[in-house]
């Protein structure tokens, strides 16, 4: 029996196979890139909350060891609006001086985030620093940032499920949907 969409889902824009599938292929790219690895230098560092499932599923498919950290970001409030303005809220718990660190991002939109957090880390002295991110959003990139692995580019159009929400909301769906615009206008 599948669950009927929830009232403020406009149409499922990824459905859990074609998630699945890629991050498959993106685990196995990113095992390939750091095979032979040693466990203790190969960090991921998820960025809370919305990574949190794609961090999840990643993880499970690499081949490669690895340890797993998380840090909290909060750039917008609960509208879908940049300010630009990124804030700390929480740290990461490991030393990442001499590690080689994979940021995993939800989605990558004016592109301020990955920027706060390739600044941030950059200072830190890692052995090197990379990112995999599952969305893009092509037509809102305000600043230029390098992705190194990403799952999918969509269009502009707010997103929830598998991690993302809309005011904490529709985080757990396993299918990534658009939202009905008057939801996220309104
Ligand atoms: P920037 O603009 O800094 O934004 O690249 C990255 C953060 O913005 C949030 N974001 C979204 N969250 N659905 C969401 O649930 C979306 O469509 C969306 N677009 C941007 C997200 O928190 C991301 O980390
Ligand atoms: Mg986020």
């Amino acid at each position: 029996m599948t669950n009927p969409l929830p009232d403020s889902v406009d149409y499922v824009l990824l459905d859990e196979a074609s998630i699945q599938r890629r991050v498959m292929e993106m685990a196995a790219e990113i095992s390939a890139d750091y095979e032979g690895i040693h466990n203790e230098d190969f960090l991921l560092v998820g960025v809370l909350k919305g990574s949190f499932i794609f961090l999840a599923d990643l993880a499970r498919r690499l081949t490669v060891p690895h340890r797993v950290d998380f840090i909290a970001l909060s750039s917008y409030a609960d509208k879908a609006e940049a300010t630009g303005a990124v804030r700390l809220i929480m740290d990461t718990r490991a030393d990442v001086a001499g590690r080689h660190l994979l940021i995993v991002e939800d989605i990558l939109d004016t592109g301020y985030t990955l920027r706060y957090l390739y600044r941030l880390f950059e200072a830190r002295e890692p052995a090197s620093l990379r990112t995999a991110v599952l969305l893009s959003k092509p037509d809102r990139h305000k600043v230029d940032v390098s992705l190194h692995y990403l799952g999918f580019s969509i269009p502009d159009v707010w997103v929830v499920g598998y991690g993302l929400d809309f005011a904490d909301r529709f985080r757990t769906l396993p299918y990534i949907a658009a939202l009905k615009p008057r939801v996220y206008e309104g």
